[in-house]
């Protein structure tokens, strides 16, 4: 299975850096990459995505999505409506929505199950926060976040896509070193594969600090299938040359 690169451009862009973003990504991807692409931009922004993606091998997607169906919900974006402006990916359950906005482990099972029943992959976020991690609660806390989900999704597990994302690593800096990394995506491994037969086409992605200069060394770990990329997503050199160190099938 291929790798999959994931931009998460966070509350960023406007209609005119978005085109020159991703015209300059969609020209750097002109000879057909190794990994799968994808970029999960602002609600406003789906529909330009859409629009400029569409006839490209890049998917697009949202950063969340309502736990709720339809209905009374103002300000929220429901699976359906994602799947309308062809979102493949949704990211649920980011550590910056569990922080700012209170989400747990149950909303976020219940956003996969909405995004799975619409046809839109979830890319289910877990790590450890700063505290967490060094009071040695990483295993515990990654373990906790995921079995939610899969108690949620059941036999769709092997639908989903997983991402660790060790909160201290997040726009600061710090990454996870490989074997940190590797360690953690083996844990996770486990868990899937004692809840899915087929949890070894589950694509566990890393993100936190990924950038163009460490991308290849964490891309090379076996349980490493691919990144979640904030801030080097948001320049087309970097997203591009992270693409380019995704291992060859
Ligand atoms: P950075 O790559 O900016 O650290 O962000 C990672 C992230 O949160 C992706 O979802």
């Amino acid at each position: 299975m291929n790798q999959l690169i994931v931009g998460n451009w966070k509350m960023n862009g406007s209609l005119a850096a978005n085109a020159e973003l991703l015209a300059a990504v969609c020209q750097g991807l002109a000879t057909a990459p190794a990994s799968d692409v994808a970029v999960c931009v602002p609600m406003p922004y789906l529909a330009q995505a859409q629009a400029l993606l569409s006839s490209t091998g890049v998917a697009w997607g949202a950063q969340d999505v309502s736990s709720h169906e339809a209905g009374a919900y103002t300000g929220e974006t429901s699976a359906a409506m994602l799947r309308d402006f062809g979102c493949r990916y949704t990211i649920v359950g980011h550590s910056e929505r569990r922080q700012y906005h209170g989400e747990h482990d149950d909303t976020v099972a219940v956003k996969a199950q909405r995004a799975l029943a619409a046809g839109v992959t979830p890319i289910v976020c877990v790590g450890e926060t700063l505290a967490e991690h060094e009071a040695g609660r990483t295993e515990f806390v990654v373990k906790r976040q995921l079995s939610a989900v899969i108690h949620a999704v059941g036999h769709c597990t092997s639908e989903i896509v997983v991402a660790y994302e060790p909160v201290w690593a997040i726009g600061t800096g710090h990454t996870a070193t490989p074997e940190q990394a590797q360690a953690v995506h083996a844990v996770l491994r486990a868990q899937l594969q004692a809840a899915t037969p087929r949890a070894q086409r589950v694509r566990i992605l890393y993100g936190g600090s990924m950038n163009a200069a460490n991308a290849a060394e964490l891309l090379r770990q076996p349980d490493i299938d691919g990144g979640l990329i904030g801030g080097a997503s948001l320049k087309a050199s970097d997203f591009l040359s992270i693409i380019a160190s995704c291992r060859t099938a």
